[in-house]
């Protein structure tokens, strides 16, 4: 069984807006939720006490919820609390992901369900991309890698046999790139021209191609209009090299993330052995070194830590601490 959330406002204490009001909250709870009547199990409403003139309980009788078991309640009146505010709380069962709903100005009671991006950058190997999906799982929100778009690019080009450093050739290929980033079960898929590629961007030679290829505006300035779109459009948690820097300037919450050359080429090395590719360390921590150089000294939108960003050395520190950092910073902040 789970619990969900919501709330709503109303403008006058009528009838008319009580039943509206509920009405549209908890049809956009059970969507949301993907939730059946047979669903839940019961409805407690609460609101404030200069409601009185209908039980919020009775609406929800009337728009139509006739199984679950209702109950509504008046609060105190406490000063400064959001006025001609209706509560509600649902217990529910066969709901994977909770979401919690709160519409018109109710959503002004949970900071945390506001929209926030999160920007977290850094060089390769750092740990952005670990400590992302467990902060998106955290707080519920979508995960962006914005380096799997490049990794994509370079992906294309590798198979059209286009040279990386040949602008006008990359620029037409850019034309017919059909690149859609899909969400499944949770995770991030990368589709390209219609075939799922999360796999194959992870190979070693796209890693390199993909350094090359995303020095160029072209391509950059096409991923950051996606990614741009993407994160208008729900909170997210995004890694990359420029996201607080230069794809969402106005972040809610930055953040760089670097550790040593070796420790990162360890990673790489560890996580690579792990997929059963044969790699050497040496030859992984000069490549690392090659791709920060590349990121971080061409000249549109480098790698670069955005003057608001809180530093974070994970050298020597496990994900969880990584992870506990941010999250501290993070309440700090809100
Ligand atoms: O994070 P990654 O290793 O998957 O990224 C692959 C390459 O893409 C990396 O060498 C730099 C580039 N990149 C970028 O330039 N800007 C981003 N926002 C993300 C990645």
């Amino acid at each position: 069984m789970k619990a969900i959330r919501g709330a709503t406002t109303i403008i006058e204490d009528t009838p008319a807006e009580i039943r509206s009001a509920v009405k549209e909250l908890l049809d956009e709870i059970c969507l949301k939720n993907f939730l059946l009547e047979d669903d839940i199990l019961c409805i407690l409403f609460s609101n404030t006490s200069d409601i009185r003139s209908f039980y919020p309980a009775k609406a929800a009788r009337e728009a139509g919820y006739s199984s679950p078991a209702l109950f509504s309640s008046a609060e105190p009146e406490i000063e400064g609390a959001l006025p001609l505010c209706i509560r509600v709380m649902l217990l529910v069962e066969n709901c994977q992901d909770v979401r919690h709903v709160y519409l018109r100005n109710a959503a002004s009671l949970r900071k945390d369900l506001q929209k926030f991006s999160i920007a977290l950058d850094g060089p390769s190997g750092s740990g952005k991309s670990t400590v992302a999906k467990l902060l998106a799982k955290k707080f519920n929100i979508l995960y962006l890698d914005t380096g799997a778009m490049y990794r994509a690019c370079a992906l294309k080009a590798i198979s059209a046999g286009v040279d990386m450093q040949d602008n006008s050739a990359v620029s037409s290929l850019m034309q017919t790139l059909d690149l859609k980033i899909v969400y499944s079960e949770g995770s991030q898929h990368t589709v390209l021209d219609g075939k799922d590629v999360s796999e194959d961007i992870r190979r070693p030679e796209v890693s390199m191609a993909a350094s090359k290829i995303s020095a160029l505006r072209c391509v950059r300035e096409k991923m950051v209009e996606m990614q741009r779109k993407i994160a208008s459009e729900q909170s997210c948690v995004l890694d990359g090299r420029d996201i607080g820097s230069f794809v969402l300037p106005k972040a809610e919450f930055k953040f760089y993330i670097t550790a040593s050359s070796k420790v990162r080429a360890k990673r790489r090395y560890d996580e690579l052995k792990a997929k059963g590719f044969d790699v050497d360390l040496d030859s992984l921590q000069k490549e690392i070194e090659e791709r920060d150089r590349n990121d971080s000294t061409r000249e549109f939108s480098p790698l670069k830590q955005a003057e608001d960003a809180v530093l974070v050395d994970t050298s020597d520190m496990t994900v969880n601490e990584v992870v506990q950092t941010i999250c501290a910073k993070i309440q700090e902040k809100v």
